[in-house]
Order: structure tokens, then sequence, then C-alpha cells
């Protein structure tokens, strides 16, 4: 693993018992929400949650599809999440070590989700991110995370230090340029959103 990702994926392990008790701003439940609702599985889908942290999403998600794969780089925060699933049961799930361009899963993908981690990746990674996520063939990709809308004031930062956001434009001609159609650009906030990005060429099952 780079040192870069090695020392995030540490600090996010140090955090990771008490992260699902922290105190999360209303725009991190709101966008959270919504790729939930966009997510939007069928009984027969396998879903895969990029940066998944504790698996909130994942697990979420769980109920309605046939599989969901976590992946994450902090072992830290795949534990609590793995600990989440023994206590509700939950046997569809599978949380594992992956990083955005390089997953480590090779099965099939039907809708790909990521909430509020795709911001750690510089812009140059995150094309590399959408180029790898639109190759696996999703049929949806639900990205929901911090992205300008405007331009931010800087006296005003909705978020501090760790968080590369890019603008919606950038994001939605990146999705565009690996093949996705943008169906949905749900603003939470002048600098969160969430994206739906569909494949609309994939055939039904
Ligand atoms: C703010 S947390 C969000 C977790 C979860 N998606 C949620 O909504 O609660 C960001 C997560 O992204 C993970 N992460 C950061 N960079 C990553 C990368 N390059 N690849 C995969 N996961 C990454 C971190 O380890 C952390 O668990």
């Amino acid at each position: 693993m780079k040192k870069k990702h090695k020392e995030l994926a540490n600090r996010f392990s140090q955090m990771a018992t008490d992260y699902d008790d922290k105190q999360h701003n209303d725009e991190y439940n709101a966008c959270a929400s919504l790729v939930i609702d966009h997510a939007d599985p069928r009984p027969d889908d396998v879903v895969l949650d990029l940066g998944t942290g504790t698996g909130l999403i994942a697990l979420a998600l769980a109920e309605n599809a046939e599989h969901v794969v976590g992946r994450d780089i902090s072992e830290g925060m795949l534990e609590k999440a793995r600990a989440k699933a023994d206590d509700g049961s939950i046997d569809n799930v599978e949380f594992g070590d992956g990083e955005f361009r390089d997953p480590q899963y090779d099965g099939e993908v039907d809708i790909v989700v990521s909430n509020f981690a795709m911001h750690h990746l510089p812009d140059e990674e995150k094309r590399e991110a959408i180029e790898v996520i639109a190759s696996l063939s999703p049929r949806r990709f639900v990205l929901g995370d911090a992205m300008f809308f405007g331009s931010p004031n800087p006296e005003e930062p909705l978020f501090g230090h760790g968080v590369d956001a890019t603008t919606v434009g950038m994001l939605v001609d990146e999705l565009t340029d690996a093949g996705f159609v943008v169906t949905a650009v749900e603003r939470v906030h002048d600098q969160v959103g969430v994206l739906v990005a569909e494949r609309l060429e994939i055939p039904q099952k």
C-alpha cells in the first residue's frame, strides 16, 4: 500500500471504534440517505461499496440486494463493519481490503456505490477510479461526496483537512467520458451532492 494510503488508513483505523457514535453533520446524513435511495438494488443484484468504512451504506443495502461487497483501505473500519454484520446476523455482505483504483474484486457487479470517500483522492486519481468503476460494467454508479456546485466561499469551508473535493462539472465530465449517462444530480449543499450515473446499454436481467 502506498505511504499516503497507509497513513490515511491508520488514521481511520484509530477512529473506527467511535466512528459511528461521532456526530456527523446533516449534509453527511442526507447524502447517505440519498445514496441508499438511489442505489435501489433489486433482489438479484450484487452491490460494491467503495470506501465502505464501517459499512453504513453496505449494511443498509444488504436487506434488498443478493450480495454486497464492501471495500476499504482501513482494516480498523473493516473490522467494525464485520462486527456490525455479525451483530445484525447479516450474512450476505463481505468486507475486505480494496482501493478505489484496485477494488480487489473480480466478480459480477450490478451497482457500485460510494459515500463520502472519493474526496480522499486527488483529481487525477478520481478520474482513474471512475475508469476502473466503469470497467466493472455496473448498470449504475451512485456517488455521494463533497463536490462543489458553485465557487465555495473560502471563509466558510464545510470540510477541513483531508477533503479534496472537485466540481460537479468535472465529475459529470469524467463519468460521461467513462461511458456513463448522468441521470440524476442531487444538491444537498453547495459543497455536497449525489450523482447517479447509469450504463443504459447494459442488458436488463
Ligand atoms: C468518511 S469515511 C466514509 C465511510 C462510509 N462510506 C460512510 O458513508 O460512512 C471514508 C472512508 O474511505 C476510506 N478510504 C479513503 N481512501 C480510500 C481509498 N483510496 N480507497 C478505498 N477506501 C478509501 C477510508 O478508510 C474511510 O473508511
